[in-house]
């Protein structure tokens, strides 16, 4: 198995690239030398792998429970044709979703417990646009001003799919088709401590909204500087996808949004979202 980092400058990189192993047939032996490299470089890409979905799903659970969306379903379309090939409608909530996507992100934040990871496989993609770009928000956090890693300390966002979904000019009942409600919306630390790193990260993105303590207007500047801060080169790669590709990132360091493309064309992704830990991944409390 090769794992090179990819490289943003000539000395940082960000996220690596996986071959010499099949997704298909993972030995235990080789995930250990996968996870050890998740955990260092949070983004990981494994081109041309055409993983099946027993195995989409098993690569899942290798990391924890996984999020089940709906019944015992546990992986889920992120694609804007429907099962038999017709386009999904646009002003549905799905495609609404898959726009909102285009918001840098981190996943599941608006639920109970916010997600441990994603995997996504490509199966369809377009010739152009429909990349995927991640944002690494521990070296965002280590590059802050001292000024600003003072303000934010202490400071906590709600999360809402509700927020983020109205914010542009979505159906802001989409939350309630997702089984959420607008009266238990999580709060969640803007630093976040990784778990198993210990590594300090920006935890923000589209669902963060109303910071307790500031003004609706204060908040949201703060979190719109620290995202466009956050979410520049040489934290940022972006992904161009061929059918068969497969990256896996943790969601509690790393943001993540879709790029445009022409949406008269197929894209069709299979989405793996692993659980967060209910002692590290539940909100607190104001
Ligand atoms: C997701 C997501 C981005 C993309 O599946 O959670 O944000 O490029 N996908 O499809
Ligand atoms: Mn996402």
């Amino acid at each position: 198995m090769q794992i090179e980092p990819i490289q943003m400058t000539q000395t940082t990189a960000f996220g690596a690239t996986v071959s010499g192993v099949d997704l298909n047939r993972l030995r235990d032996d080789e995930w250990a030398v996968i996870e050890a490299a998740w955990y260092e470089h949070a983004v990981l890409v494994f081109p041309n792998q055409h993983v099946e979905e027993p195995a989409h799903v098993a690569l899942g659970e290798r990391i924890g429970d996984l999020e089940e969306f709906v019944a015992d379903r546990k992986s889920v379309p992120i694609s804007n044709r429907k099962v038999d090939g017709s386009a999904v409608d646009p002003n549905s909530d799905h495609f609404q979703i898959l726009k909102g996507n285009e918001g840098w992100h981190t996943d599941s934040t608006y639920m109970p417990l916010s997600a441990r990871a994603s995997i996504l496989a490509a199966q369809v993609v377009p010739a152009e646009g429909g990349q995927t770009e991640w944002a690494d928000m521990r070296a965002a956090y280590d590059v802050l001003d001292d000024e600003t890693r003072d303000q934010i300390a202490d400071l906590a966002a709600y999360h809402s799919l509700f927020y983020s979904q109205a914010k542009v000019g979505h159906n802001p009942a989409v939350g309630a088709s997702y089984g959420l409600s607008d009266q238990d919306i999580p709060l969640r630390p803007l630093v976040k401590v990784h778990p198993i790193t210990q590594r300090p990260a920006l935890f923000i993105g589209r669902h963060a909204h109303g910071i307790p303590g500031l003004s609706e207007a204060e908040s949201e500047a703060l979190l719109e500087r620290l995202t466009t801060f956050a979410c520049q080169s040489p934290r940022v790669f972006a992904h161009t996808w061929e059918p068969g590709d497969v990256v896996m990132w943790d969601n509690r360091c790393v943001l993540h949004r879709a790029r445009p493309y022409d949406y008269a064309k197929p894209r069709v992704m299979r989405h793996v979202r692993v659980a967060g830990d209910p002692v590290t991944e539940a909100g607190i409390t104001a």
